[in-house]
């Protein structure tokens, strides 16, 4: 089966992870986290989060700030992102390196789990999927961030090139080609809610428009067991 880009992720290079942590890191991005970390900080207050392809651990950071009383645990499958990662968290945040699809933690094991923009990079979503449903505890919830391919391309233009002003032409070009090829992958709302449907989840999920870093090209996907 052709990658979603697990593989790439899984071979990416130290030099490859700063890149992505660099260009991600904008106004209009670090403003999409702190609103994911609200949300969640919202509903969960205490117990035990997992962050599923964590990449460089902004959305981490974020939590670390908003839920202090959380245990806060991170899985990503690439080596290079854990290292930016671990140097920005510190010590107090567990991370390991791991595929959603056998992630090795055991049953019913935490209390929230959340991912951003990671999901549609899975070359197994349904199977990932079922595995946050085994180590997510009895009626708690998985909380997926994503951009969905159901979007305006008109509005989306107008506020990157808002959230970039003051960034150099170079800068500029290389994060909108970036977000270019991010979009090209993802998923539509319906196929999301197809992969939804075929997992454990299927009885009890939402899958909602959002728009985060004021950018109108996300799903907000609730998941509980
Ligand atoms: C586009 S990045 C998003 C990173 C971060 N969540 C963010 O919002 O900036 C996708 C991340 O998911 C990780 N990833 C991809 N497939 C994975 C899998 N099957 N299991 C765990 N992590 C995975 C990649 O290594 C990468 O760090």
């Amino acid at each position: 089966m052709e990658t979603r880009g697990e593989k790439n992720f899984i071979r990416m290079p130290m030099f490859s992870a700063r890149r992505y942590d660099r260009l991600t890191n904008n106004t209009g991005v670090n403003s999409s986290f702190s609103k994911m970390a609200g949300y969640v900080a919202a509903r969960f207050t205490e117990g035990r989060l997992l962050d599923v392809g964590i990449g460089p651990g902004r959305l981490l950071q974020e939590l670390q700030e908003q839920i202090p009383g959380m245990e806060l645990h991170g899985l990503d499958i690439s080596a290079s992102m854990l290292k930016i990662a671990r140097d920005r968290l510190g010590e107090e945040v567990e991370l390991k390196r791991g595929n959603i699809c056998a992630s090795g933690y055991p049953d019913d094991y935490f209390d929230c789990v959340v991912c951003s923009g990671s999901f549609y990079n899975w070359d197994k979503p349904v199977d990932g999927l079922n595995e946050i449903y085994r180590i997510l505890k009895p009626g708690e919830k998985a909380i997926l961030f994503e951009t969905t391919r159901d979007y305006d391309p008109e509005m989306l233009n107008i506020n990157l090139q808002n959230n970039l002003k003051g960034y150099g032409q170079f800068r500029k070009l290389l994060s909108i080609l970036f977000l270019k090829k991010q979009m090209k992958l993802t998923y539509s709302t319906a196929e999301y809610n197809q992969l939804v449907l075929q997992s454990k989840f299927r009885d009890g999920y939402s899958i909602v428009r959002d728009v985060l870093g004021s950018l109108p090209i996300y799903v907000r996907i609730e998941l509980v067991k």
